[in-house]
């Protein structure tokens, strides 16, 4: 799918609520990619020990399942040092104490977020798109149609909801050749940084690509005044859409079972083999009979136990 340069002009316009409102300060101190004020002084330049760096990485492969590398030392390091300032602490084993005691507990959400890696993008992985709209939705249509019921999708790790939004406009653009075809998206994260974003639909004009020019005007609005250089979700796509907190390895998750879809892609490339093995057999279970998975296209699964079926490469459907 080609993704062309997309006009401004036609869209709809938003200016409220300004930027530097709350829904917009960053909870870890500062905005993504801004660097601190000249004032702000960073921690000394205390080094992450080996010691300090195992514990951090035990703590995070605990919590999150996500493996961090030897090779990550200076990663961590980097991403924890404006974390510190923050909490106004001087040294990496000052932050280790600060995790090991009861106030700690909070902060080991804060440490997942800095250190899990988000990218993402809009239609990213294409060919799963055109594979949803040509050949799954018309069957699942039929199901849905039938059993009266709306068609149920889960984005599991969305990061900040590209892919979510991506999802949305396709199933739009598919209820308006179909409108008895009603459907949900269940959104979802470990990152309460990247569900704020997913929440908000907002995001940077530059980054905004769809593949039909004629979708931006129809799913989005263009920011003006201080929202210029940004375009917001239109609200009709964000009702659609559930945002909550999911680790992918919690006991229960809070979303329904007979899902219809589940997209759960470039995160299991974070997880180590016996955690792979038990997310797909927990996103199995959590599929309808005849539901599918798509993972993303570098984590086939290959060498993986499960019971589902391919259909595609880095899609799966678990038998009828
Ligand atoms: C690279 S992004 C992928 C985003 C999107 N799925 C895509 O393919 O573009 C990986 C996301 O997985 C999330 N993540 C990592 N470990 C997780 C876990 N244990 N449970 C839920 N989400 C997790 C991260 O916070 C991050 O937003």
């Amino acid at each position: 799918m080609m993704a062309p340069r997309l006009p401004l002009t036609p869209l709809s316009v938003w200016s409220l609520p300004p930027i530097g409102g709350h829904a917009w300060s960053h909870p870890l101190g500062g905005f993504p990619g801004v660097p601190p004020p000249a004032a702000m002084v960073l921690p000394s330049e205390a080094p992450l020990t080996a010691q300090a760096y195992d514990f951090l990485a035990n703590l995070v492969y605990e919590h999150s399942r996500i493996r961090l590398g030897p090779d990550r030392q200076s990663l961590v390091a980097g991403r924890l040092r404006q974390r510190l300032l923050a909490l106004g602490l001087e040294t990496y084993d000052d932050y280790c104490i600060l995790l090991k005691s009861p106030q700690g507990t909070d902060e080991v959400d804060a440490l997942i977020d800095l250190i899990s890696t988000n990218h993402t993008h809009f239609f990213r992985e294409p060919s799963h798109f055109d594979l949803l709209s040509q050949q799954i939705l018309p069957r699942l249509a039929e199901k849905s149609i039938a059993g009266m019921r709306p068609l149920r999708f889960w984005c599991a790790a969305c990061s900040s909801g590209e892919e979510v939004y991506s999802l949305a406009i396709v199933l739009a653009e598919f209820s308006r050749l179909r409108p008895a075809v009603h459907w949900q998206i269940e959104a979802s994260d470990i990152s309460q940084r990247m569900l704020e974003r997913c929440q908000q639909g907002i995001y940077d004009a530059d980054k905004v690509s769809v593949p039909q020019p004629e979708w931006l005007e129809r799913y989005f609005l263009r920011g003006i005044g201080e929202r210029e250089g940004y375009y917001r979700v239109k609200n009709e796509l964000r009702r659609q859409v559930t945002v909550r907190y999911v680790n992918l390895f919690q006991d229960v998750y809070p979303v329904p079972r007979g899902l219809d879809v589940i997209f759960c892609r470039n995160v299991m490339i974070y997880f180590d083999v016996p955690s792979r093995n038990t997310l797909i057999e927990r996103l199995t279970d959590q599929l309808a009979p005849g539901g599918i998975l798509f993972v993303g296209h570098s984590e086939s699964l290959i060498g993986l136990h499960h019971g589902l079926r391919t259909i595609a490469p880095s899609v799966y459907m678990r038998p009828e």
